[in-house]
């Protein structure tokens, strides 16, 4: 990654986090981004007095939250979200998004549909007309295989997400991922129901009806979007 483009998702983030008021329960995304966005928050937190429980999207991001101060809660264990800050791997112009980059796909969907709010944290490059890059799906370990053939055979392209040692990733529901390498999704909706009608896929990586604003990063300024 660029030192351009991490200093947009810096900028980014921490603007993000201004988003934050005393009292919310906040659910906290996963990723590259987001850990500006905890940083933020943590400050905020020890600076401020700033009240807040957060929701974790992952393991990781309850690790580290907690760390600088942050009361992290179960998303079981709190009434309902007020907001949700989350990064994303593409958006499209009609704001739907690929998100699992970082495995947490799954975590970070279950958050989202429990939070009044959701704001994405971008830099520029992941703006794009169309979602047109390698889509994320969890899937139960058992019957897998048969489930990455019927994706080959649909024309899928399917990989498995693999950790350094060639091992199966495992998310932090213990579940595998799968990537599908397709062209440009024309329509993520309906890919999104087909891929979650079939039996032994957890959940897939298109996020779509979700988002209420987009903070984006460029070079020199912060960029807001409604969706
Ligand atoms: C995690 O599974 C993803 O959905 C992340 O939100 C996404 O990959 C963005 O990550 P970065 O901020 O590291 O690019």
């Amino acid at each position: 990654m660029s030192s351009t483009q991490d200093l947009q998702k810096i900028i980014a983030g921490r603007r993000a986090a201004e988003f934050v008021q005393d009292d919310m329960v906040v659910g906290i995304g996963s990723g590259s981004t987001i850990a500006h966005v905890i940083t933020a928050l943590g400050e905020r937190v020890a600076n401020e007095n700033l009240k807040i429980v957060g929701v974790p999207t992952s393991e990781k991001t309850r690790r580290n939250a907690a760390k600088l101060g942050i009361p992290m809660y179960n998303v079981d264990d709190v009434d309902k979200i007020d907001l949700t800050i989350d990064g994303a791997d593409q958006v499209a112009d009609d704001f739907s998004a690929i998100k699992g980059g970082g495995a947490a796909l799954l975590w970070e969907k279950i958050v989202a549909f429990n939070s009044r709010e959701n704001i994405w944290v971008i830099d520029q490059t992941k703006r794009v007309p169309k979602l047109e890059q390698y889509l994320p799906v969890e899937v139960i370990p058992y019957g897998s295989e048969q489930l990455f053939k019927r994706f080959t055979a649909d024309g899928f392209h399917p990989t498995w997400r693999l950790d350094q040692n060639g091992n199966p990733v495992r998310t932090d529901s213990a579940n595998f991922l799968i990537d599908l390498h397709l062209p440009v999704i024309e329509d993520p909706r309906a890919l999104g129901e087909e891929l979650i009608g079939m039996v032994g896929v957890v959940e897939h990586g298109l996020f779509t009806d979700v988002v209420n604003q987009i903070v984006i990063g460029h070079e020199n300024n912060v960029e807001i979007i409604k969706a």
